[in-house]
């Protein structure tokens, strides 16, 4: 079957972020998992870039805005007072002719009837609600054997832990747990979100950090989610990344807040280098919105495959504290001392997927133009144009030639000069313009060449400068090297 001009690019991206280097299939060499992805040296470097930005803007360029960083494994009573552990849950279906398993909001409708999406049959079985949420067990558990020992219900309430002391087990505590040996009541769940131990630590925080309303909590994190189809590369899978702020505020000041962070989280999104046009505002309309939500925006990118949410900004009420306080019987109030009155705050929640974020930039940056090669004739150049920001290596260096150790000499001393400043590539094998086309491939901004000009051997005015070479214009400038440190880290800043 032909494929579609966005569907070979999305095959081409996906190429290329293995041969490069991005991103790699997990557990692949067995059979690899499906919806589960390992990041290569140049993908760890983008999706830190994009976490460290985030952070930056989100935390550090703000007063009101602090920090945290909280255990995946989850108290099941956290998830039960969330809703999560009741209704967590997909509609899924069966097509009993392919016998594939889908989402049912993933059938097609044809005339009316809803038809599997695979083979078009329409024998499909009734929807059933299947949880998202993966569960695991805490304590000395062997489910290769069995055997188990049931964990005393106090071990799962931090007032019993002592430091230092391990909880013993004897052997007269291990039962078989085929057999109806009580409940194991070990169970615990990898967080579904990051957001519920933001507000399970809420007032903690509030304490040391000593905020006033509005302020907001931030953490950057794993997530895990047994998606039933996890599809489009990394864009759904099964364990991704969350970047979340719960900013609490006054019930009074909700939509205007919401408003406010559509907007600031609109703004991250150009200033990491994507498109305003490829990005649109979903209002999620009434009947779609989480029951306690006064308002929801979807912040969506025209990705290859389509448009698909990056980012979901949600006006939560005071919902999930007011759960929280209700199940752990604890006050989760905020006092405030001018009007002397205690209330449960309000939050609203910008929520983006950094796995996501990463595919829309890598999308986004994916570009081929038309270039000359060292013999002048013009070549296709796949080029990733990624806003110096993001870009996985900021500056490469090369001496023009490998074989003289003076210019091999000063290329290595300058890689040297740079590196405390941002993270830097030296490269000495090939032609140099195969060795500028590799740096354009992976979309390092800066390339750095030393030549005989830099050693004074043409021109002394022109010792100690070198060629300086822009990505996407391919413009060559001369610099001082006494100047590059200022000059690369002004532009990539
Ligand atoms: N605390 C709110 C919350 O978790 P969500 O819309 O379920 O809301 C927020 O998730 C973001 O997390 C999404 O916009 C998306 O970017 C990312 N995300 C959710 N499920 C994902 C999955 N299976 N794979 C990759 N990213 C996912």
């Amino acid at each position: 079957m032909n494929k579609s001009p966005d569907g070979q690019r999305m095959e081409k991206i996906v190429s290329l972020c293995k041969r490069r280097g991005f991103i790699f299939q997990s557990s692949e060499i067995y059979g690899g998992l499906n919806g589960l992805w390992d990041y290569g040296p140049l993908g760890v470097e983008l999706k830190r870039n994009l976490k460290n930005y985030w952070w930056r803007v989100m935390v550090h360029e703000r007063d009101d805005v602090v920090g945290m960083d909280g255990s995946i494994l989850t108290h099941p009573a956290v998830l039960t007072a969330s809703g999560h552990v009741e209704g967590f849950s997909d509609l899924l279906v069966d097509c009993r002719t392919c016998k594939s398993r889908m989402r049912a909001d993933q059938l097609v409708r044809k005339n009316g009837i809803k038809q599997c999406p695979r083979c078009g049959g329409n024998d499909i079985t009734e929807p059933r609600a299947f949880n998202l949420m993966l569960e695991t067990h805490i304590g000395s558990i062997d489910p290769r054997s069995g055997l188990t020992y049931e964990m005393p219900a106090a071990d799962l309430t931090t007032s019993t832990i002592q430091p230092g002391i391990p909880p013993t087990t004897s052997d007269s505590q291990l039962v078989d747990i085929k057999r109806p040996a009580g409940e194991v009541v070990a169970l615990v769940y990898l967080r579904p979100e990051t957001a519920q131990s933001i507000f399970v630590q809420f007032k903690n925080i509030l304490e040391v950090s000593r905020k006033k309303l509005p302020f907001g909590i931030a953490q950057i994190g794993k997530a895990f989610r047994n998606e039933i189809n996890p599809r489009n590369f990394i864009f759904r899978s099964r364990e991704f990344e969350q970047m979340e702020l719960e900013y609490f505020c006054r019930a009074e000041d909700g939509m205007k807040l919401l408003e406010y962070w559509k907007e600031e989280r609109l703004k991250f999104y150009e200033n990491i280098g994507i498109a305003r046009e490829k990005l649109h505002v979903l209002i999620v309309p009434d009947e779609e919105r989480a029951f306690y939500s006064k308002g929801t925006y979807d912040i969506e990118y025209d990705f290859p495959f389509g448009r698909q949410e990056l980012e979901g900004v949600a006006y939560r009420t005071d919902y999930d504290l007011s759960q929280h306080q209700k199940g752990s019987s604890k006050p989760l109030e905020y006092f405030d001392e001018e009007t002397k009155q205690k209330f449960i705050p309000h939050v609203v929640e910008p929520s983006a997927g950094v796995d996501r974020t990463v595919l829309a930039l890598i999308c986004e940056a994916y570009s081929e133009d038309q270039a000359p090669n060292e013999k002048g004739k013009m070549e296709t150049r796949v080029v990733l144009r990624f806003h110096p920001r993001v870009a996985p290596i900021k500056c490469a260096v090369f001496p023009l030639l490998k074989n003289k150790e003076k210019l091999v000499a000063k290329a290595r001393e300058i890689a040297d000069l740079l590196r405390p400043h941002m993270f830097v590539f030296y490269d000495e094998s090939g032609a140099i313009g195969r060795r500028y086309r590799r740096q354009d491939e992976i979309g390092t901004p800066f390339g750095v060449t030393v030549d005989f000009e830099t050693l004074g051997e043409k021109d002394v005015a022109l010792r100690d400068t070198v060629t300086l070479r822009e990505r996407d214009s391919m413009k060559q400038e001369r610099v001082a090297i006494r100047d590059l440190v200022t000059t690369l880290t002004s532009r990539i800043r």
